[in-house]
């Protein structure tokens, strides 16, 4: 695992879409994308760049469940106004919020997954170590499917909307197993409230209790966190 400290997101967002930009220029053709509020300042740089994706394919790793893609909190509009609007892919999947058969519908994203073995895969963390919505407890070898956001989740993403009863409670998330499988991994996470999820992910065991601390099975993983993030690392 490469660990990069940065001053802040300003700065951690630029790397991350310099290496975003590199894997372009070598060739990658297929980016996993995620959304919150980590990857905004990432998505700001690659929009003020000449990067062209428009031959490529993204696909993201979740979306909550019962939000329709035009709904103003779903991860297809955040999609659409920080990154797609502007530097649009030839092809981007977003799993269907709106979905009622579940198992059709991560059926239908596997196969997207696997017809389109993703090169390069983009990070958040969850306050509770949690990578997409696989939170902990979530098996280490799942791929997409319907997952329970747990309170700690809710309570975080509560900020978004008008009521905390608003928030989803379920997401179709892609499994642990997916995003192990792709060439490339990049985990950003910024600020104080992230700094224990941090502390697991790089220097816990590798437990189910904190889902990204599996990425220290992984070779080809950076992490780029604030000054914040990495106050809790000895
Ligand atoms: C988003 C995702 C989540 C977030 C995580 C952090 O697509 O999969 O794992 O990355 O919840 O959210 P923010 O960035 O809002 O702190």
């Amino acid at each position: 695992m490469d660990v990069i400290v940065v001053k802040n997101d300003v700065e951690g967002g630029a790397k991350a879409a310099d290496m975003i930009r590199e894997a372009v220029k070598n060739g990658a053709k297929v980016f996993g994308l995620a959304t919150g509020s980590t990857p905004v300042e990432m998505y700001k740089n690659l929009v003020a760049s000449d990067v062209d994706f428009s031959k490529l394919t993204s696909v993201n790793l979740d979306e909550y469940v019962g939000l329709p893609a035009d709904n103003e909190q779903s991860y297809h509009r955040f999609m659409q106004e920080n990154l797609f609007d502007k530097k649009p892919f030839a092809k981007s999947y977003v799993p269907n919020g709106l979905a009622t058969d579940a198992d059709a519908e991560t059926t239908r994203y596997n196969k997207i997954i696997a017809d389109n073995p993703i090169d390069l895969q983009v990070l958040g963390l969850g306050r509770n170590g949690h990578i997409g919505f696989n939170e902990p407890g979530s098996p280490i070898d799942a791929e997409t499917r319907k997952v329970p956001l747990t309170q700690s989740t809710i309570d975080a993403n509560a900020r978004f909307f008008d009521k905390e009863e608003d928030v989803p409670k379920y997401a179709y998330s892609m499994g642990i197993g997916s995003i192990m499988k792709s060439k490339q991994l990049v985990l950003m996470a910024w600020g104080e409230e992230k700094a224990d999820a941090v502390k697991g992910m790089i220097e816990g065991p590798v437990t189910p209790d904190c889902p990204a601390s599996i990425l220290q099975k992984r070779d080809n993983v950076t992490v780029i966190i604030d000054e914040a993030a990495a106050s809790k690392l000895s």
